[in-house]
């Protein structure tokens, strides 16, 4: 039976990379979904299709989530179009890498906006629709104790988003709504090609520690931000899931 069977899902960035992967495995559970996107609306656009095409449910919907009130559209657009909402994934993430000599306050701003203020705002737009059952995901980073060297400002906002996700999984547990991290290592995807990682000695030394022996592909992620989203991860709040292929 579909895992996801009935419930309705946003997932933040979800025009490409991890938050795609995790929209479609969404999907494939049975949830609707709602395909977020900032700037890439043919990528989401494509996502919806390749869901739709293969009988799920799913809109796009754009939203930068670093304003609360675009946040709070967004989940509103999941109540408006499919009844409800169950599940919020915050994976809209930004990295950039700065060794400490180059680390400027637009670079600091830029990604705490992103990572940390986004996921701020969207699960206090959440929080309002959320009821028994519901679950938060967040997507942080197994950076955080990895510690790649000129990491220091995105590590920064992992350990900020791993550090919310402890106090909102207490803060929302008597409402019976629960609050989970997966932390990817490294993973394929359109945004690390972008930052150049793809193909680096970043890259090549990461994949060497780790004991799997492969870099990470959005699927990898994905199944398992399902399987935090579903019915049989009900016991779990306040957890952090590292899908690294053991490195840590
Ligand atoms: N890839 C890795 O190795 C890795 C490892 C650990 C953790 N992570 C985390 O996983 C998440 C996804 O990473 P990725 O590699 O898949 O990234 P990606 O390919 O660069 O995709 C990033 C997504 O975030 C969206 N986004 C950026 N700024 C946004 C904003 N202000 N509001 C709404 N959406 C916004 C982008 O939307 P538009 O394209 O529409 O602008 C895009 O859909 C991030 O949180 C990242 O930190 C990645």
């Amino acid at each position: 039976m579909s895992k996801l069977a009935g419930k309705v899902a946003v997932v933040t960035g979800a025009s490409k990379g991890i938050g795609a992967g995790i929209a479609k495995a969404l999907a494939r559970e049975g949830a609707a979904v709602v395909v977020n996107y900032a700037s890439s609306r043919a990528g989401a656009d494509a996502v919806v299709a390749g869901i739709l095409a293969a009988g799920g449910r799913a809109v796009a919907v754009q939203a930068d989530v670093t304003h609360a009130a675009q946040a709070q559209a967004l989940v509103e657009a999941a109540v408006t179009q499919f009844g409800r909402l169950d599940v919020l994934v915050n994976n809209s993430g930004v990295y950039e890498f700065a060794a400490i000599d180059d680390v400027t306050e637009a670079h600091y701003r830029r990604l705490f906006d992103v990572n940390v203020l986004g996921v701020l705002l969207a699960s206090q737009a959440a929080a309002k629709h959320l009821g028994e059952g519901g679950s938060i995901i967040n997507i942080s980073s197994a950076i955080t104790h990895v510690h790649t060297p000129t990491a220091a400002v995105y590590a920064g906002t992992k350990g900020a988003v791993n550090a919310i996700s402890g106090v909102l999984a207490n803060e929302l547990a008597p409402r019976r709504i629960r609050v989970n991290v997966v932390s990817p290592g490294f993973v394929v995807t359109e945004g690390t090609h972008t930052a150049g990682v793809v193909g680096s000695d970043m890259e090549a030394g990461l994949v060497a520690q780790t004991p799997l022996g492969r870099a990470g592909q959005p699927d990898d992620i994905a199944g398992v931000v399902a399987f935090l989203a579903s019915e049989d991860a009900r016991w779990l709040t306040g957890e952090t899931i590292t899908a690294s292929g053991g490195i840590r």
